[in-house]
């Protein structure tokens, strides 16, 4: 199986023995503590999972900004995003090695999560500035992962942790949210060698299901994971338990038994476009994929990167930074002359007139007037569930 990222073994920080996670729980209550961002919650939950292997931790100045300039901590490890801990309010804190880390995800805010801080250190308005635009390429605020990091407090804490619990993911999205650890024992046994991961934030319509397809084809792969965010996105963007459903429908009506594993991780989308992808990447090797799937304006948002940015960054990086590789794909969609969904690139007679193509404005509004949308689109029985969704919204 495909070696996880900077180590020969998973290192999920996940506290599973039952005697020392009570022992540590018991700890934390007499622990000060730090109400964390939901963007350093979702970096505990994936620390705990093993997808951030080989971090022990959240990164200090020096680190952060060095990932953020050159995709490697000062140590040398390659790394695409800051893993942080930024807080505002550190008085309750000051001067503590030892801390408990509370959810603000969760009611009643519990301890997530232990840490050794290290270092708390100030971040200056100018340090973020360069790290939001080496990160995101953009300091504009109407990004909408540029305004979740520019809000986020200016004090780092940094330090390694030992992680009690997966936030809120593991109960509300049951049987979908995986860490890690559980997709590389489930690859295994399925004895799946050749995997593909496809990222998603959105229901999946005819060009995402294609996509899958034309992926474990071309590759000859044994398997595709449809690892889905079940993290937080922007306001519009449709619920996890909603794609979770459409997702799972599609699946189940149009693709061979045992062929696809369809699960969930819990992160907040950054939106950060080639950045992200490059983050993608790193954590599907890390739950045992050999190959992710990267397509037209892969995690981004509006027009802040170019279609295929997040392709091209692929090429920048370091031979051997990774092992896991990039199944690039062009713009897909409906072509009405072959009768099949296409990559643009794979049909150059064609006119943009001999595609099927619906905005996601327009798709969003046929959903929600109760209008099937054409099949060359979605899936009918897909559109089923997401008129639902609309509709309950509308009442
Ligand atoms: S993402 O923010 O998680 O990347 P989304 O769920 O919409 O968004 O996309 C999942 C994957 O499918 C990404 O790799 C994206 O580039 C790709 N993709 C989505 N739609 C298309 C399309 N029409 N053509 C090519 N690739 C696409």
């Amino acid at each position: 199986m495909i070696k996880p990222h900077g180590a020969d073994a998973l290192n999920p920080l996940l506290v599973t023995d039952t005697e020392e996670r009570d022992r540590l729980i018991a700890e934390a209550a007499a622990l000060p503590s730090l109400l964390l961002s939901s963007a350093a919650a979702a970096n505990a939950v994936m620390l705990g999972g093993g997808y951030f292997t080989p971090l022990t931790g959240y990164m200090n100045v020096a680190d952060a900004l060095s990932v953020s300039q050159n995709m490697h901590t000062v140590d040398g490890l390659f790394w695409p995003v800051p893993v942080l801990n930024l807080a505002n309010d550190i008085s309750g804190i000051d001067g503590a090695s030892r801390i408990a880390l509370r959810d603000p995800n969760v009611d009643g805010e519990p301890v997530i999560a232990i840490m050794d801080v290290d270092a708390i250190e100030e971040i200056s308005a100018q340090q973020k500035d360069t790290m939001t635009e080496q990160v995101f390429g953009t300091l504009d605020s109407s990004h909408p992962g540029v305004a979740a990091f520019q809000a986020q407090g200016n004090q780092c804490v940094s330090g390694s942790i030992h992680v009690l619990n997966l936030s809120y993911f593991a109960s509300e999205f049951a049987g979908t949210f995986q860490t890690a650890v559980e997709i590389r024992a489930d690859i295994a046994a399925r004895g799946w060698e050749k995997v593909v991961a496809f990222q998603t934030r959105n229901p999946m319509h005819l060009a995402h299901e294609e996509l899958c397809r034309m992926a474990m084809e071309r590759l000859k792969a044994d398997g595709v994971v449809i690892h889905m965010l079940l993290g937080k996105l922007k306001a519009g963007d449709i619920p996890a338990s909603v794609r979770d459903a459409c997702i799972r429908k599609m699946v189940d009506l149009y693709f061979p038994e045992n062929t696809v594993l369809v699960s969930g991780y819990g992160f907040d989308m950054l939106y950060a476009g080639p950045r992200e992808a490059v983050l993608h990447a790193v954590f599907r090797q890390n739950m045992g994929a050999t190959h992710l799937i990267v397509g037209r304006d892969h995690a981004g948002v509006g027009d802040f990167y170019g279609p295929f940015d997040a392709q091209d960054i692929f090429d920048e990086i370091p031979d051997g930074a990774l092992e896991i590789e990039i199944f690039g794909a062009d713009h897909t969609a409906w072509s009405r002359k072959l009768n099949k969904v296409v990559m643009m690139r794979e049909a150059p007679d064609h006119e943009p007139s001999d595609y099927v193509i619906v905005s996601g404005t327009r798709l969003r509004e046929m959903l929600g007037e109760g209008i099937t949308p054409p099949p060359e689109v979605a899936r009918p029985e897909v559109a089923q569930i997401l008129m639902g969704h609309y509709q309950a919204e509308a009442n």
